[in-house]
């Protein structure tokens, strides 16, 4: 017998459809921003890749995608801000408009490094774009250009969020009961 991973989430946070609405929303802005431009969405491996796959079928003008991955050192429900690139872009930066895609913007120090890092490979122009926002949290001074939703400060799981690398299938975005995290950090 398997049990769904739905059992484990204690409260939704924001639905499919609210979670739709919103990248219909920020793809429309993007649409107008950058009819004229060179787009690069480059996404940050592995949270905003559910985000970025909704978000480019969205977008209606010709752009091209690039992936980084890095690993941030730290407890795993936090980052510390000392951020290792495990994968670095295909794509040199010269010409693109650069369009950070992220998950989530917590503390504000993995987009930070990343933003400092990518604007040094002089980029045409370089801004972000968080699916949600949690700005309470909130250490690096750092502005998105684009935010899709505002969370409450709680650690929230799906739609490419983890916890312990689990839960990111999930297609809505929610609270893992306690119980759940007192069997996985154990
Ligand atoms: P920051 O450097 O603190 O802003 O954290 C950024 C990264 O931490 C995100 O890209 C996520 O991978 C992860 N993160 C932050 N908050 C959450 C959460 O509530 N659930 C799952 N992952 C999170
Ligand atoms: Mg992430």
């Amino acid at each position: 017998m398997t049990t769904s991973i739905d059992n484990d989430i204690g409260e939704v946070i924001f639905t499919t459809d609210e979670i739709s609405a919103a990248v219909k929303r920020l793809a429309a802005q993007i649409n107008r921003d950058y009819k004229d431009k060179n787009l690069l969405l480059v996404s940050v491996l592995k949270g905003a890749v559910v985000f970025l796959s909704d978000l480019m079928r969205e977008i209606n003008i010709s752009c091209s995608i690039d992936f980084m991955a890095v690993s941030s050192y730290g407890k795993h429900q936090e980052s510390s801000g000392i951020v290792k690139i495990t994968k670095d872009l295909d794509i040199n930066l010269t010409g693109y408009d650069v369009l950070l895609v992220e998950d989530i913007l917590d503390s504000g120090n993995t987009l930070q490094y990343l933003t400092v890092l990518l604007e040094s490979r002089k980029p045409a122009s370089l801004k972000v774009c968080t699916l949600l926002d949690k700005p309470e949290r909130r250490e690096a001074l750092v502005v998105p250009d684009y935010i899709g939703l505002k969370v409450p400060n709680s650690f929230i799981v799906g739609y490419g969020l983890d916890y312990y690398e689990k839960y990111r299938n999930l297609p809505y975005i929610g609270v893992l009961k306690r119980e759940v995290y007192e069997k996985l950090s154990e």
